[in-house]
């Protein structure tokens, strides 16, 4: 198979590949394109980025890199916030090949990088060397009941706060 990755800045995706990316995106969670499309005028700024993965012409992975400030042992730090994280279907190697890509464009870019994902998704990442906040260091209370997960950290992370924007 030949995989073809687009990292695309959100100011400078075309109308076709928001469309591909919603149509992905409705494989997974069940709105339909109208409210995919939304969803992303809503909460995408210009700043952010998109991974599109494609076997051909047919898409198969897609996630975001979001542009957003978390508060880090009581600091504003940068981070790149990991969202929307979908395959086209599973059982394919594509979750493999979609983290892979992820973990190379954050590298790249020196960008740390965080996710929220329930329990079951928590060693789908940990095999992609993301690593699991402990719950007691969450401090916003709404996230209590989400796993917090990062990467590309050189410090301990104590703490965190998040009141940034969802992605
Ligand atoms: C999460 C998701 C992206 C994973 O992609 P996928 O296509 O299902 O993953 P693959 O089938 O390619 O599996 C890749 C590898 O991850 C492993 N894996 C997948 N899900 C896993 C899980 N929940 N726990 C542990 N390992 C997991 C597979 O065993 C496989 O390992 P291997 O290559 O060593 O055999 C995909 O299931 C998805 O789109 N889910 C719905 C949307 C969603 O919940 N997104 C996450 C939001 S936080």
């Amino acid at each position: 198979m030949k995989f073809l990755t687009s990292v695309i800045k959100h100011s400078e995706i075309s109308e076709e590949q928001l469309i591909e990316i919603c149509r992905l995106k409705s494989i997974r969670w069940d709105y339909n394109l109208d409210q995919h499309k939304r969803w992303m005028i809503e909460n995408i700024q210009a700043n952010d980025f998109h991974i599109l993965i494609k076997d051909e012409e047919k898409p198969i992975a897609y996630t975001n890199l979001v542009d957003i400030t978390a508060i880090i042992n009581d600091k504003n730090i940068k981070v790149r916030g990991i969202g929307n994280v979908c395959t086209s279907e599973t059982g394919k190697g594509f979750g493999n090949i979609l983290m892979e890509e992820v973990n190379a464009v954050l590298a790249q870019n020196q960008w740390k990088g965080i996710l929220l994902c329930k329990d079951n998704l928590v060693p789908y990442y940990e095999k992609f060397n993301w690593k699991l906040i402990n719950s007691d260091k969450i401090m916003t209370k709404k996230f209590e009941n989400t796993n917090f997960m990062n990467i590309n950290f050189s410090i301990e992370i104590d703490s965190l706060e998040y009141n940034d924007r969802n992605f």
